[in-house]
């Protein structure tokens, strides 16, 4: 494993942490670093006595600082607390780092567990059936410990679990940034921009800033979930590098992407001596991208703006190419403008953090990208959908790059969106109409987009321009990404009068884009107009039990 990371072993209580990460730290001749150990030592207390005294929440925050400190010494094999992965930082840490999880079956653990009496010793254990309340924290970290690099059967002896870490960890090595750029002639100062990818690459931005604008100092806007959550890693990689001269967060939400908001950033940039040279950084998801490059566009007539998007959606899709707005009272997106970014940092470890709704939402978008350009990307999502909804670390980086490189082809063919860029636009004519009908806040945009994505699908299938395999298929991997592919109930005459409001219609009749195969689409106006309402009577059918049965 590349030297400069830290292994970090997580599991649930009693799965051979530490036994397993001292063994390892001697194979590989590293120090040994056991979190709740050196909390202990740190506080002078016991943990049943700090859960006793001071909460599990209080605990859990000295447990991130001691996660916190741990990371920032030398590479070492770092043992976690059972629960250390609850606290969305220390997920978004460990994910930069080599992260194994040791697996161990609840009723195994049990066995290991309660005999040596150590039961007494995890306050969460104390006091329960352990097989039940093991079998219940599972179900609850299961998702964060899935994010590991590796997962080893550690119900297995430990030496042998050992033997496996060892052999495992000496063929691997974490991926680099990697750097796309493309060409635009949107930023005045600029023919192209850079989209940094990687996992763990926020550390690196003084050095990506510094090669691309001259900055003395940076704003930063962010919201008021994300920067709590999240914060402290952009303060901590902007270091005495690179000044945040100041921070705004607005409310968490898509209320805020509007001109009230805008007014507001304008005034706190102006109070603050913002100047024409400094940056606007962008941290947070697609609401607080299309706000900060809306501000950014229009501030002293336009700032320079980097995007560090911290969501899936944004990663692979609002932070590159260019449009930027805030939505208006009768439209969303309505008044807006074409900013591209100086610098867009796409870090797949900040989705560490993400709920699994947020994370189904961006997979919307990419499945998009690879039903109408990228086949490979399909069948990478297709063959993989469980390891997608876990984020595992390297899938979920090959399929936001795959991802990445589609959409700024598009983007650079058409910038300002004449007609190539209109493909993007697959399941997103009913699939906006559908948001809007259902009223903003009801659906995610991913999860109507996938509605939109099965009706438009439905609909080439009708047309006999895709195999109804094809159409399953899409439909399936949908569903099995934990998107919606079925309404309960659609008031069609809303919807479709919804579409026609859509500011992509032209004349009164939509564009469609319609897959001809997995990889490849076509747009057309020419579809019968009963189709778009039968394609919407389909979304109420119940699923097919060929749905059904991929499940
Ligand atoms: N400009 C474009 O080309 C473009 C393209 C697609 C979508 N959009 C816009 O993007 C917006 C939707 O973006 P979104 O889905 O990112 O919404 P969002 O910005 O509201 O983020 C969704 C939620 O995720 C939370 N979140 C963000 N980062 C997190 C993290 N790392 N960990 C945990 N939680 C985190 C946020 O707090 C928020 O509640 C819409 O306004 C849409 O119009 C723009
Ligand atoms: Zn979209």
């Amino acid at each position: 494993v590349t030297p400069a990371v830290h292994i970090v072993l997580v599991g649930l209580s009693g799965s051979g942490k530490s036994t397993v990460g001292r063994l390892l730290a001697r194979q590989l001749g590293r120090p040994f670093i056991d979190t709740d150990d050196a909390l202990v030592r740190r506080a002078g207390r016991s943990i049943p006595q700090i859960f006793a005294s001071d909460g599990e929440e209080h605990f859990r925050t000295l447990e991130a600082d001691e996660v916190r400190r741990a990371l920032a010494g030398p590479p070492a094999v770092v043992s976690l607390g059972g629960g250390a992965l609850l606290h969305p930082a220390t997920r978004i840490r460990c994910v930069q780092q080599y992260l194994v999880w040791l697996d161990v079956a609840p009723t195994a653990l049990a066995r290991r567990v309660a005999p040596r009496g150590d039961v007494r010793s995890r306050p969460l254990l104390a006091g329960h059936d352990p097989v039940s309340r093991l079998t219940e924290l599972l179900t609850q970290r299961r998702s964060f410990y899935a994010q590991a690099h590796l997962r080893l059967d550690a119900t297995q002896p430990l030496e042998r679990v050992v033997q496996a870490a060892g052999a495992a960890l000496a063929g691997c090595t974490l991926p680099g940034a990697e750097t796309l750029t493309i060409q635009t002639s949107a930023t005045a100062q600029r023919r192209s921009y850079d989209v940094v990818s990687g996992r763990g690459i926020l550390a690196q931005l003084p050095a990506l800033l510094r090669e691309r604008l001259p900055v003395r100092r940076a704003f930063v806007v962010s919201t008021d979930a994300v920067w709590p959550l999240a914060g402290e890693l952009l303060r901590e990689a902007a270091g005495n590098a690179v000044e945040l001269a100041a921070t705004w967060q607005v409310a968490d939400g898509e209320a805020s992407k509007s001109i009230a908001s805008a007014d507001q950033l304008w005034t706190w940039l102006a109070e603050q001596h913002a100047e024409r040279g400094d940056p606007l950084i962008a941290f947070g998801g697609g609401v607080t991208g299309d706000l900060a490059g809306f501000v950014a566009a229009t501030y002293l007539r336009g700032v320079p703006f980097v995007q560090i998007p911290t969501t899936l959606l944004a990663q692979v899709d609002s932070s590159i190419g260019g449009k930027v707005a805030v939505d208006h009272a009768l439209a969303k997106n309505m008044i807006g403008a074409f900013k591209a970014a100086d610098l867009v940092v796409v870090d797949t470890s900040l989705l560490a953090s993400l709920p699994p709704r947020q994370v189904a939402n961006g997979w919307a978008e990419v499945l998009k990208h690879g039903v109408i350009l990228d086949a490979d990307l399909f069948d990478l999502m297709e063959g993989d959908t469980e390891r997608c909804n876990d984020l595992d670390p390297d899938l979920t980086l090959a399929a936001v790059r795959r991802s990445l490189a589609i959409k700024a082809r598009v983007v650079e063919e058409d910038e300002f969106e004449q007609g190539p860029r209109m493909l993007l636009n697959y399941g997103h004519t009913l699939g906006h109409a559908i948001e809007a009908a259902a009223g903003y806040g009801q659906l995610l945009h991913g999860e109507a987009v996938s509605l939109g994505m099965v009706a438009a699908g439905w609909m080439a299938a009708r047309l006999g321009l895709l195999s109804e395999t094809e159409f399953r298929r899409i439909e399936s991997t949908l569903q099995r990404l934990r998107l919606p592919v079925r309404l309960d109930s659609v008031d069609v005459p809303l919807v479709l009068a919804a579409m026609q409001r859509d500011k992509k219609v032209r004349h009164g009749r939509p564009t469609w884009v319609l897959p001809q195969r997995i990889g490849a689409a076509i747009r057309t106006s020419d579809v019968p107009p009963e189709l778009p309402a039968q394609a919407l009577a389909y979304l109420q059918q119940p699923a097919s039990s060929a749905v059904a049965a991929r499940r």
